[in-house]
């Protein structure tokens, strides 16, 4: 059984998909482009999309997740990208949400049907993560509130300043892949790298998009060896 990665630019060109054969699905929601790897049994979907384009508020994300159910994916690892809220998480440390907060409109499979799931993250892959990075040894932190925000644009400073006191890290896209998951019965659990303090954390510094991309990709050499172990243990499991 493959397991599901879904995640954003950087990991394209990590030996995590060395050997992977490119492919579209047709999904009821949309068309889906996706990498799949017969060595590590994975399927990848780049959130972003084959141009590396998408913006996160114009992700399909109905259509990913349902492409990971239709082509038999039962377990989702979703990696992204966060900002932190608090001074003691610092940039470059790996982040395993166990909860999150999205207060805007989220995307969900029943839009015609009165189905109300209880969200979570999967505590099961969640412990296979964290084992992992600690026996790596990389700066980890196991817990933390991921909130999401709507993008494209980044937080005002007074957004942060109220958020921080809610949550440990914030980004655009996690609540509404581990919601669609758990309404699809998916397991689904997440790593983040922290490429960033979210605006105004850390008083005098400007935040610029470009400082996130950089740090991310920075954060990959560490990213790569968790989840290439992780898919190991997914696997023997
Ligand atoms: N805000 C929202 N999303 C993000 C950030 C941020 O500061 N950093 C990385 N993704």
């Amino acid at each position: 059984m493959s397991l599901g990665i879904i995640g954003g630019t950087s990991l394209f060109g990590t030996k995590l998909l060395e050997g992977a054969k490119e492919k579209e699905v047709e999904i009821k929601y949309g068309t889906v482009y996706l990498l799949s790897t017969a060595a590590h049994e994975i399927i990848f979907i780049p959130r972003h999309g084959k141009e590396r384009n998408i913006p996160p508020h114009r992700i399909n994300y109905k259509a990913n997740i349902m492409a990971f159910k239709e082509l038999g994916v039962e377990k989702i690892i979703g990696v992204t990208s966060v900002g932190s809220l608090k001074r003691e998480i610092k940039p470059r440390f790996l982040v395993v949400p166990h909860d999150y907060i999205s207060l805007c409109s989220i995307p969900s499979i029943y839009d015609d049907e009165l189905v109300h799931v209880t969200p979570g993250l999967d505590e099961g892959l969640r412990t296979a993560i964290i084992k992992v990075a600690k026996d790596i040894g990389v700066d980890l932190v196991e817990n933390g509130v991921y909130f999401q925000t709507m993008g494209p644009r980044l937080e005002t400073r007074a957004e942060i300043n109220l958020i921080k006191n809610y949550a440990d890290v914030v980004g655009m896209s996690m609540a509404s892949e581990a919601t669609l998951a758990k309404e699809l019965g998916l397991r689904y659990a997440n790593v983040s790298t922290v490429d960033n303090y979210a605006h105004g954390i850390i008083a005098e510094e400007e935040l610029e998009y470009n400082m996130i991309v950089d740090a991310a990709s920075k954060s990959m050499a560490e990213l790569e060896k968790v989840l290439m172990k992780l898919i190991e243990v997914i696997h023997a499991d």
